[in-house]
């Protein structure tokens, strides 16, 4: 995968000191999302009312959305330690067991990329979750035998790309369900300028806009794009990044006037070129724009069905009238 990608799932993990200083750390800092703030709230300020721990989160939408960040802002808000790991990193149950007999009551358990958990790790957090115990064995062959471990009441919280893939009996255990949406155009502008003054940079008011419009509606990708705007700024001795600046990144980035990068672009000419705007199989683009299936429907198709520039129906995804006008086709199914 091409590392310079806009549109990237990676969650920033070498992130340096710069990147570590844009997260929000509270409630405060954290910009937009105000439904699921405005309810964590309540549900934070009970349960430290009661002394009890936070029921289970389950927080899950396209990447680069906040999610982590949440968990942070979380714990921070709780008061309470986190525990930070991701499905694919627990491969067993002694993994988990590890992980689960360091938490002290109260702390928060993350688990990113939920459904990437083991079918028998998932099953093993059942009474974890539910009753906060976990049985294990120990020893093997005839020696071996059950052991009951009894836990400190802790908050679980998972977050995922795809709340499709997990099983009822696993989802149904988080009490406390939030879908991240993308950001509005004003969210994303305040992103953008309190990035920008934490940077250090000046922004003018139709930057960040331009910015923010360009940003697919996700905050990581607005830092990133904001990052390599200040460079072009710098490098022509501005002072202050204007539309100017902003227009010669994102176009040496490949990225469009609605912030669709070449692989989206590559994807909608493919279905009009190939399949007359389909309707077509997400497996066929797939296989023809050379992404894996997966990357498709976790990346690029959510914006692009929100832009509305695609539709789903029963017989594949479609080109829409407004997704020809983006690219400048002339839609001549109509
Ligand atoms: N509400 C917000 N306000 C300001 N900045 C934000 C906000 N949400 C996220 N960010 C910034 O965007 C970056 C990406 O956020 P984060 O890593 O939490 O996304 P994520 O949803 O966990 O992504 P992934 O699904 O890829 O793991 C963070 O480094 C943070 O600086
Ligand atoms: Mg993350």
């Amino acid at each position: 995968m091409d590392d310079n990608r806009i549109v990237s799932q990676d969650s920033d993990e070498n992130e340096d000191s710069l990147e570590q200083s844009l997260r929000p750390q509270n409630f405060k800092q954290y910009i937009g999302q105000k439904e699921i703030k405005d309810s964590l709230n309540v549900y934070i300020k009970a349960a430290k009312q009661r002394e009890e721990s936070l029921d289970h989160v389950l927080l899950y939408g396209p990447p680069g959305l906040g999610k982590t960040t949440m968990a942070m802002v979380i714990a921070h808000e709780m008061d309470v330690n986190l525990k930070i790991t991701s499905g694919p990193a627990i491969e067993k149950n002694g993994d988990l067991a590890a992980l689960l007999n360091e938490l002290e009551p109260g702390d928060i358990l993350f688990i990113d990329e939920i459904h990437r958990l083991p079918k028998v790790v998932e099953e093993m957090l059942y009474s974890a979750m539910e009753d906060f115990y976990i049985d294990i064995v120990i020893g093997q062959g005839p020696t071996a035998h059950p052991v009951h471990f009894s836990l400190p009441p802790f908050t679980l919280i998972g977050a995922t790309t795809r709340a499709g893939l997990l099983d009822a009996p696993f989802r149904n255990r988080f009490g406390i369900v939030e879908h991240m949406n993308y950001y509005n155009q004003a969210d994303l502008e305040k992103i953008v300028k309190r990035s920008a003054a934490i940077f250090n940079s000046n922004i003018k008011d139709e930057g960040a806009r331009e910015v923010a419009l360009r940003s697919r509606g996700t905050p990581r990708i607005a830092n990133r794009l904001l990052k390599r705007v200040r460079d072009f700024a710098q490098v022509s001795g501005k002072t202050e990044i204007d539309i100017a600046s902003v227009d010669q990144a994102l176009l040496a980035l490949g990225v469009d006037n609605r912030g669709l990068d070449r692989t989206d672009v590559k994807l909608l000419k493919t279905m009009i070129e190939f399949y007359r705007g389909g309707p077509v199989g997400l497996n066929t683009i797939a296989a023809n724009i050379g992404e894996e299936a997966d990357t498709i429907a976790e990346m690029y198709e959510p914006y692009l069905l929100q832009m509305g520039y695609i539709k789903r129906t029963a017989r594949g995804r479609m080109v829409t009238d407004k997704g020809y006008a983006h690219l400048g086709i002339e839609n001549s199914n109509d």
